[in-house]
């Protein structure tokens, strides 16, 4: 059953974190919907700009409607990842989607909170809620090293500023995080401090943690075994989820450990059986272990039985 992003913070908060998890197919969506009805988990299916444009839009709505179908007891939001304004009210206005993300942490702040009000404005009168940004994700794709540390992360007297100025309901930090398989080098941790901080100007403001895969080093290893030529791929060590979740942090962003565990799939199993080409035989296989990596995830993030 779809509900409102709204109820399952509500639920969560302080508790544990709601694992949202991207999809762009089917296999994907089956894997994720069985996950969760193992581990009885609600969960964010989470649609980014790139998944939308994928096979359609469309395509991706059907999908989750089946699946609400098959799986009745399943408990969801259905969230737009990292949208613009564009795209924002395309998804408040399909009636669709639960909640929206704007992403405008790229612009200066004024504008930031000006374009994040505008969307907060269109989706409250639809009853849906906004996710906005603040701060820079370290990593490679916007050119931040995360060693640079504070600069980068969301500052918390900023944080209050700009969610009494928009209104969003829940707010993306920067806590050392990036997008994508190459986040840190070495052992690194998430930066509590930025969220015992937040906490204590906004007790009770559900946060939201991006780029928050493990990247599992047995999966890195496992792919450059059949082929692959992953390099010195880290990620956030799964340990620190509950302890985010407990500071506030109610929804956490995963999406590349999903990818490594299609390419280790595929890989070995096309490594192995050179003259098989039906993919339906490696997809099965693949549902089957992206619902076990869901579960065990969403134990981690103390979302297991809390159906
Ligand atoms: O934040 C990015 C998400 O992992 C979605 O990735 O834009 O390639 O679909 P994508
Ligand atoms: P990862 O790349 O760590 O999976 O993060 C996904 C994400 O933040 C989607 O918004
Ligand atoms: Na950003
Ligand atoms: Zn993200």
């Amino acid at each position: 059953m779809i509900v409102t992003t709204a109820q399952l913070f509500k639920h969560a908060y302080g508790k544990y974190a709601v694992g949202a998890y991207n999809i762009n197919n089917a296999e994907q969506a089956m894997g994720l919907f069985r996950g969760c009805i193992q581990s009885q988990a609600p969960f964010i299916i989470q649609i980014s700009k790139g998944a939308r444009k994928y096979t359609d839009k469309k395509v991706l709505e059907a999908i989750i409607r089946a699946c609400d179908e098959i799986f009745p007891d399943s408990i969801f939001a259905v969230h737009l990842d990292h949208g613009d304004e564009e795209t924002c009210y395309d998804c408040i206005n399909s009636g669709f989607y639960s909640s929206v993300m704007i992403d405008a942490s790229h612009e200066p702040y004024d504008k930031n909170v000006e374009i994040s009000k505008r969307v907060v404005e269109a989706a409250h009168k639809k009853g849906i809620s906004v996710e906005a940004e603040l701060g820079t994700l370290g990593g490679v794709e916007e050119d931040v090293k995360v060693e640079d540390g504070h600069a980068t992360l969301t500052n918390p007297a900023e944080a209050q500023d700009f969610v009494k100025k928009t209104g969003a309901d829940c707010l993306a930090c920067a806590i050392g995080t990036s997008h994508g398989a190459y986040k840190f080098k070495g052992k690194q941790s998430l930066h509590f401090d930025v969220l015992k901080k937040i906490q204590a100007i906004m007790p009770g403001y559900p946060l939201v943690m991006h780029g928050s895969s493990s990247v599992p080093q047995d999966e890195v290893k496992r792919i450059n075994a059949a082929g692959g030529q992953l390099g010195a791929a880290v990620g956030v060590d799964v340990n620190e989820y509950l302890p985010a979740a407990k500071l506030g942090v109610t929804k956490i962003n995963i999406d590349t450990d999903g990818r490594l565990v299609w390419t280790r799939v595929h890989r070995e199993f096309f490594r192995d059986k050179p003259a098989d080409f039906d993919f339906r035989a490696p997809g099965k296989i693949y549902m089957q272990e992206y619902a076990n990596f869901i579960a065990s995830r969403n134990k981690l993030l103390g979302s297991e039985n809390q159906l």
